[in-house]
This record gives structure tokens, sequence and C-alpha cells, in this order.
């Protein structure tokens, strides 16, 4: 129904039909529209900008309907995110159009450094992510049914590594679509039993992966009296899971994932008083963990990995934890409640410590931790603070790969002096320090013991506050699953 090309843009003033790239078919195909499309460019309708569309019907001259022309941008800037925003926009463009069928290549837009194979999962994964969006809870007002049926894309090359790269840019943007469905449900929908019901339906789905659900009493067997401290206000119980996943051929290697489960973070006692309604995200940390397991039972990594997601409500009623109250945590610190809306740090306190008895190589915190992230490095940027270099590259260089950028932060110890003060082992608040995205690395640095462990706070990275990239709505992203995907898949 529809055939796609690519188009770069031109540096300058002057528009030029050379734009239409031979490697593509875009000339062979503008001489058979009769030169429609060098004319819309010299006529200065179309220039190439990334993101640009040009749509034109072709009256019967090809046996398509319609030529779908994407801006390519500069050539310069051109990169691996550049064809997941071209992969996103296609799929919205033919959906749009009431397209059925599309087709193209992607010969012309090639990548220093980068095979075709990456270039192919690239725009794949664009394209599974710009389809994505939030549909489950509209029922009368049906949204426009979507038309797309199948995506053809010809490449030149070995045909197995070539299918490969495609199939698994689907397998890792559906997985980032199962986070982003998970943290877009609601919180009457997604209590820490909802969330934990998620992990296990992964587990039942795949035969590699394993899943043990705590309920409360295996949670107070645990002794994990921070998370139970956080979810005493509530009368949705809190849940801890505990999943695994082991490679064919043993492994020395053992990643933990460990996640934020925050169902809905009302801010306990010392409650929000602005975009509380944003609190349904506050398990995008748990989620994140979720839709790696369901990639990565798919895509076997050849090393260990295991995911943790401490679960629970965070709300204020007659049992709620109070400002000044002491809980113990599993690992036996003590705590003096400041505030009860840093109840995050709280529950990975507890899970940083279970996770902590399975031995790993690595572990990795995911958690919506601080609004200040985004004070600090903003809405695409996920700070990272972490007591190993070597694992904090890693994840550096993973982030850039999937175009979900990364960026280390210090862990400040003159910040953590307030937190000693008063009568309990720590406080949960009020080190002193504006920092607090450090400050939240801070009091969960010691709960992770020696091992070799990283926090990234992806408060302001696992919401889009507005369409952006690939993402054709306001909502959650998904980020940072492709990261950890791609971390765990480089042993
Ligand atoms: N869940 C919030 C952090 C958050 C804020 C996530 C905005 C997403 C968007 C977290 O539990 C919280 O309330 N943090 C406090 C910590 C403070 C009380 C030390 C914060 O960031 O203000
Ligand atoms: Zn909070
Ligand atoms: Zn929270």
């Amino acid at each position: 129904d529809a055939v796609f090309i690519t188009c770069f843009a031109k540096e300058g003033e002057k528009p030029s039909a050379a734009l239409l790239l031979k490697s593509d078919g875009g000339q062979e195909l503008d001489k058979l529209l009769e030169g429609q499309i060098s004319k819309t460019i010299q006529e200065r309708l179309f220039a190439g900008k990334e993101g640009e569309i040009l749509s034109l019907p072709t009256f019967g001259k090809i046996k398509a309907k319609t030529v779908v022309v994407i801006g390519a941008g500069l050539q310069k800037n051109f990169s691996l995110d550049s064809l997941r925003r071209m992969g996103a926009k296609l799929v919205q463009t033919a959906n749009a159009l009431k397209v059925k069928n599309v087709a193209g290549q992607l010969e012309a837009t090639r990548i220093k450094n980068h095979a075709p194979q990456e270039r192919l999962q690239a725009f794949t994964e664009g394209a599974v992510l710009g389809d994505y969006n939030f549909t489950t809870f509209k029922k009368k007002e049906v949204p426009p049914a979507k038309t797309l049926k199948t995506f053809r894309i010809s490449a030149k090359g070995n045909k197995t590594p070539l299918q490969k790269a495609i199939a698994q840019g689907e397998i890792v943007a559906t997985a980032a679509n199962l986070t982003r469905e998970l943290v877009n449900t609601p919180p009457g929908h997604m209590t820490p039993t909802d969330l934990a019901k998620a992990a296990q339906e992964v587990a039942k789905k795949y035969k590699n992966i394993r899943c043990k659900v705590f309920g409360v009493n295996e949670i107070k067997k645990e002794k994990m009296g921070a998370i139970l401290a956080v979810s005493q206000g509530s009368d949705e119980p809190p849940s801890f899971v505990h999943l695994s996943y082991k490679p064919a051929k043993k492994s020395k290697t053992k990643v933990a994932l460990v996640g934020k489960g925050i169902t809905f973070d009302s801010g306990g006692l010392n409650i929000k008083t602005r975009e509380m309604e944003f609190m349904k995200m506050d398990m995008a940390g748990a989620a994140t963990v979720i839709g790696v397991f369901q990639a990565i039972a798919q895509l076997k990594p050849n090393i260990e990995v295991e995911g943790f997601i401490a679960a629970a409500e965070n709300l204020l009623s007659g049992s709620a934890i109070k400002p000044s109250d002491i809980i113990t945590t599993r690992a036996g610190r003590t705590v003096e409640i400041i505030n009860t809306d840093a109840e995050g740090r709280l529950v990975l306190a507890d899970a940083l410590d279970y996770a902590c008895d399975q031995n790993p190589t690595y572990i990795i915190d995911m958690a919506t931790l601080t609004g200040g992230a985004a004070y600090a490095v903003g809405e695409i940027i996920t700070p990272i603070l972490g007591n190993d270099k070597t694992l904090v590259d890693k994840i550096l260089a993973a982030g850039k790969a999937v175009g979900e950028p990364v960026w280390e932060l210090p862990i400040v110890k003159e910040y953590k002096k307030g937190y000693l003060k008063g009568p309990a082992d720590l406080k949960n608040s009020g080190s002193g320090s504006k920092a607090s995205t450090i400050c939240g690395a801070l009091f969960l640095e010691d709960f992770a013991r020696k091992n070799k462990w990283v926090h990234m706070d992806i408060a302001s990275t696992a919401w889009a506050d507005e369409p952006m990239k690939y993402y054709a709505e306001v909502g959650a992203t998904g980020n940072p699953v492709r990261t950890i995907i791609n971390f765990l898949l480089s042993f």
C-alpha cells in the first residue's frame, strides 16, 4: 500500500533533488512519479529535516498507492537513534494514512562503525516503541483502530543475521512496551499484589524464568522491617518478588536487578502537595525488572540474572508510619523516619540487603527516587551513581548505544554526615544537602554492603511529560529497559 524512502537534509539554503539517494531507490521512484518528489523539494515543501514526512499519492503510476518520504536530517548528525525515530514516525504515519502494508529499504542510511544489523534493529525498535499507546482503559471512546499489518524492510546481505536483528529489535522494544503498560496502569489496578502477578506471568510464559513471591507473612519472616513500615498505612499488603534466570552454560557472573515498586506514592503523612497524580509511576524500577526478564527469557544472555522487586503502597491512615518513628531494616540498621515521602530508599534498603545474600557479582538498582534527578540532568538523562567504575562505565556505554543517555553523578561522602545524626543509625532524609539525588544514593550505598553496585535514579526519565523521541504520547517511556538488556547481552 505504501513505499517508504529516506531522505537526508542538505546543509545551506538551496534545496536539491540530489537529496534523493540513488541507493534507496529514491531517484528511480522520482522518475516513475514524473519528478513529483524532486519538484516538492525544489518548491521547498520538503527539506528532509529529521522528523519531517512527505506523503504523495502515486495515482496508479506504481503498484503502491502512496510514497512516504521520511526526513533523516543532516547526514553528519545521523545515528542509530535517528533510525529509531524514523521507524516510529513511519509506523505513526502509516496508521494515520490508514495504510495496511508498508515496504522499503534502508540502504542509504549507512552509519560509520555500525553494521547493517544494528541499523535494522534500531529501526525496528523505533517502529515498535512508536506504535505503543496506552488504550487499555478507553472503552467508550474507541481509539481509531490501527490499520498497519505488515512492515517489510528489504536489505542487502546475509539473511540470517539481518532477520535476527529485526527479531531482536522487536523483542527488546516489546519488553519496553510491557514495562510502559505496567507503569501506565493506574494504582487501583496495579497494587503490590498485581505487580507481583505481572512478574509471575512472565515466569509462567517462559520456562527459563523462575519467580518466587513473598506475601506479608514471608516479608515478616525475612525481617524486612522497612518494607513493612512503608506499607503499614495502606490496606494493600506489600509484596516482594525474586525472579531468576540461569544460562544454559554455567556462568560465574551474576547480575542482581533491584527495582523500587511503590505502586502509589501519596507521600504518606508528609503528603505530597503537588503532582500526586503522577505517582502511579513510582513502580517504574520494578516494572523495568519485569520487562527485562521478559526479554532475557528470549534473548538468553550468557550470565545469571536475578531480579528483586520491593512493592508497597505509600498511603496515610491511622496506622501509617509517623515522622520520628524508628524502624529496623532487614540489615539490622535502624532508621529514623524524618520524611515519610522518602519511602523508596526504605523499601530498597531491604531489597538490596536480600539481594546481597544471593552473592551477586554486580547489583543494579533502579528507582524513581528523587524529584531532584530532573534538576540535576533533566528529562532525557538518567543519573547513575555507584562504587565501581567498570560497572558504571559499562552502563554508560549500554545507555549510549540504545539511545537512553545516562550520566554519572559523584557520591559525595561529605553529604552523608547529616544522615548519621539523631537517635537511630540513619535518618531517611535531611542530610543537610540540596543534592537530593546524591543523598538518595548515599542512603542506599551501605545496604549494598561491599558489592559492586550502581543506583540509577529514573524519576525523570521513566515518564515523558510530552510526546518525544519515539514516544507517541505522554506517559511511561520504558527507560531504562533497553539499556539493561544491552548491558546483560554484553557478557
Ligand atoms: N517518588 C518520589 C520521587 C519522584 C518525584 C518521582 C517526582 C517522580 C517524580 C520519592 O519517593 C520522593 O518523594 N522523594 C523525595 C525525597 C525527599 C523527601 C528526601 C523528593 O524527591 O522530594
Ligand atoms: Zn515519596
Ligand atoms: Zn516514591
